[in-house]
C-alpha cells in the first residue's frame, strides 16, 4: 500500500496539484483563444461527476490535495456545484480553486463558497467595457465585476485577476490594471500570450514580453516579493501603498518550467503532462468502477515518469494544442 507519496516524475519535481478541466466547452469567444466560438465536434463526451469523483480519490490517495477546476468554462456544466461539492469533501483535498471567466459570478458566487470553493481565478483583460467586449464577445464587464465583489461578500478568501498581456490592445491600461487592485486584496497577474496551433498570426500581432509589464511596475516603486515554496509560475510585486499584488506569468522566460508543479486532466479524462505536449494519455477506462482505484493509481504514477522537463515553445513548437479552451491554460 502506498504510504501517500508525492507524486514525483524522473526529474524529482513533486506535484500536489492538478488542474481538472470539466468541459471544453466555453460560451465566451476570446479572441486568442476561441474568436469564433466554441464549435461542438462530434463525439463530444466529458467525464461525468462519478468519473470525476474516481479520478480526484485517486489522485488524492497519491498526495494531490490542490485541483483547480478549468473548462473551457467550467461553471457551463449544470452539475459543476454538485462536482464541486463533491471533489471538496474528499479525503485529502484541502484547497478547491476555480477559473472562470466570471459569468454569473454575482448571483453564483455564495453557491461556490458554500460548495467549498476557497480560491477563485477571474478573466478580466481589460477595464474598459468596449475593448472587453471586443475581446471576449461579451458587454459583460460590469457583471464580471460584480462578480468580483461577489466573491468577497461571499466569504472566498484567495481572489486572483488573469489579465492576458495584449500588445495593441491592453498594454496601454497598465496603470489601470495596477490601480485596481490599489484597495483590493487581490493578486492581478498579466499572462503572457501563448502561441497555439490556431492563434498564429494573432500572436505575432499581439505578443508582449511580460518584462513590458515589469519594467513599469519597477519604474512606480513595486517590488519583487521573494518565491516561496510550492508557488505557482508567477512572479508577484508589491507596492507599500498598494493592498492587492500584481503578477507576472512569462512561459517564455528561461527557466519557467523547473518550478513546474501542475498535472493536467482534460474533460475527457486524458492525463496531460504538459500543457504544450503531444496529446494525452487516456485514464477514462480505468474511471468506470469504484474497484479500479489501484490499477489507476499505478496507471498516473507510471506515466508520471514521461513528463518532459520542459515545453518546447522556444523553438516555436506549440504541441498539439489547437487553443487553450480544450485544457484551460
Ligand atoms: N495565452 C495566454 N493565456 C491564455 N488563456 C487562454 N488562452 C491563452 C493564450 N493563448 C488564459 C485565459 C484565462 C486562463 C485560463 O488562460 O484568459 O485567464
Ligand atoms: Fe476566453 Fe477562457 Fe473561454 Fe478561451 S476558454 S474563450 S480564454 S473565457
Amino acid at each position: 500500500m502506498l504510504n501517500n507519496p508525492l507524486i514525483t516524475d524522473a526529474f524529482g519535481r513533486r506535484f500536489p496539484y492538478l488542474r481538472l478541466s470539466l468541459t471544453d466547452v466555453c460560451n465566451f469567444s476570446c479572441s486568442y483563444c476561441l474568436p469564433d466560438g466554441y464549435q461542438k465536434t462530434k463525439g463530444d463526451c466529458f467525464m461525468s461527476a462519478d468519473e470525476i469523483r474516481r479520478l480526484v480519490t485517486a489522485f488524492a490517495a497519491l498526495g494531490i490535495w490542490k485541483i483547480r477546476l478549468t473548462g473551457g468554462e467550467p461553471t457551463v456544466r449544470k452539475d459543476f456545484v454538485e462536482i464541486a461539492n463533491i471533489i471538496s469533501t474528499i479525503p485529502g483535498i484541502k484547497k478547491l480553486a476555480v477559473t472562470t471567466n466570471g459569468y454569473k459570478l454575482p448571483e453564483r458566487a455564495a453557491s461556490y463558497a458554500a460548495a467549498g470553493i476557497s480560491a477563485i481565478n477571474i478573466s478580466i483583460d481589460s477595464l474598459q467595457p468596449q475593448k472587453f467586449k471586443d475581446i471576449t464577445g461579451h458587454d459583460r464587464l460590469e457583471e464580471v465585476l460584480q462578480g468580483v465583489d461577489a466573491c468577497f461578500d461571499a466569504g472566498i478568501k484567495n481572489i486572483k485577476i488573469n489579465t492576458v498581456l495584449l500588445k495593441g490592445i491592453n498594454d496601454c491600461e497598465l496603470d489601470d490594471l495596477f490601480n485596481f487592485v490599489a484597495n483590493k486584496r487581490i493578486s492581478l497577474r498579466f499572462i503572457e500570450l501563448m502561441r497555439t496551433i490556431d492563434n498564429h498570426d494573432y500572436f505575432n500581432k499581439h505578443h508582449l514580453s511580460g518584462t513590458a509589464v515589469t519594467n513599469r511596475l519597477q519604474e512606480l516603486g513595486w517590488q519583487e516579493i521573494p518565491r516561496s515554496d510550492g508557488a505557482g509560475p508567477a512572479v508577484e510585486f508589491t507596492h507599500p501603498q498598494s493592498v492587492g499584488n500584481i503578477g507576472v506569468i512569462a512561459p517564455y522566460s528561461k527557466d519557467f518550467c523547473k518550478t513546474c508543479n501542475r498535472l493536467r486532466v482534460s474533460a475527457k479524462g486524458d492525463l496531460q503532462l504538459c500543457l504544450f505536449g503531444e496529446g494525452g494519455n487516456s485514464l477514462r477506462h480505468l474511471l468506470q468502477d469504484d474497484n479500479q482505484q489501484h490499477e489507476l493509481e499505478d496507471a498516473i504514477l507510471s506515466l508520471m515518469q514521461f513528463k518532459p522537463l520542459s515545453h518546447f515553445l522556444h523553438q516555436g513548437n506549440s504541441g498539439t494544442r489547437a487553443h487553450l479552451a480544450s485544457i484551460g491554460g
